[in-house]
């Protein structure tokens, strides 16, 4: 569970810009959550919070039982290590290492085996059905294959929480759908907790809890800090927490749950009926 209270951070350059200002927020376990707001509002400032890259101007960051925000480096290392798995928008591969390597990449700050880490990175790749591409160079595959390859590299470690940083904002049609519907398999079968910054409406409007920010503040467009917020959508992942028995329905990737199927939807207003994030 992440918990976040009154966290600013400010950047000191030539300029000064406070990029979060004072956001509070609780992100419960398992929780699937869209984060949206307008470009420079702070998204890739809070994700860097969230996964451990950066720390507060003030205010704290914990992660279950570790104070993000007063941890040393090498703490802040080890939460990257291990709990913590990383979608960039730009895929971050490594261009000279094959997919396979670039995925194995994860598993090297866990001492994980040659053998094993082969064998781990091949079923991460196989999940993502890029398993008959583990030997292809980045430049030799396509922009969607490259993000999977991304996601991959970021469940291979198991962590207990996905932050994603526009997963689909390079993709289109149906690239688009497939990389959410491998989001959305991962949350479902690996209990994750998943947070996506996007501006993409699709995107955004099957996650269970939508938030906004801009100009550094936080504000809540739908959903709350209670896992599960949204019942019966076609993503959703079920209550009782058995990963087997979750189904993607098959309009999924058609239209999911934003052909209006959820049936909770926020109306269409929502975005302007945001309300500053506080927890219940
Ligand atoms: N390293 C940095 N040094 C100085 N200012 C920064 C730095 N990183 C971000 N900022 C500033 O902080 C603010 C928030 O930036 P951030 O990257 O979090 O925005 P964003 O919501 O992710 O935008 P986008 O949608 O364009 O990716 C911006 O005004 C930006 O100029
Ligand atoms: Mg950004």
């Amino acid at each position: 569970m992440y918990t976040l209270t009154d966290v600013t951070k400010t950047y000191d350059g030539r300029h000064q810009v406070t990029a979060l200002d004072r956001v509070s927020v609780t992100i419960p376990d398992g929780q699937m959550v869209a984060i949206e707001g307008p470009t420079g509002g702070g998204k890739s400032t809070l994700l860097q919070m969230l996964g451990a890259l950066d720390v507060p101007s003030s205010g704290t960051v914990t992660l279950d039982d570790i104070e993000l925000s007063g941890a040393r480096e090498s703490q802040l290392q080890q939460v990257r290590a291990e709990r913590v798995g990383i979608v960039f928008q730009n895929f971050n591969l490594i261009p000279t290492l094959s997919a396979l390597e670039n995925v194995q990449m994860a598993l090297v700050p866990l001492g994980v085996s040659a053998h094993d880490s082969k064998q781990r990175s091949r079923a991460a790749l196989e999940q993502v059905s890029m398993g008959d591409r583990a030997d292809h160079l980045p430049s030799e595959l396509s922009g969607g294959q490259q993000q999977r390859v991304a996601i991959a590299r970021a469940l291979v470690k198991s962590p207990r929480v996905l932050l994603a940083d526009e997963p689909t904002g390079n993709l289109d049609g149906p690239m688009r759908d497939e990389v959410l519907q491998l989001l959305h398999e991962a949350w479902r079968a690996q209990s994750l907790t998943v947070i996506m910054v996007t501006h993409d409406s699709r995107v955004a409007a099957s996650a269970q809890r939508r938030l906004r920010i801009a100009h550094g503040h936080l504000t809540k467009l739908s959903g709350g800090p209670r896992k599960g917020g949204r019942k019966n959508g076609l993503l959703d992942r079920p209550d009782s927490d058995d990963p087997r028995s979750g189904q993607m329905g098959p309009g999924a990737t058609d239209h999911g749950p934003l052909n209006g199927q959820s049936g909770q939807r926020q109306p269409s207003g929502a975005r302007d009926v945001a309300s500053p994030e506080a927890d219940d």
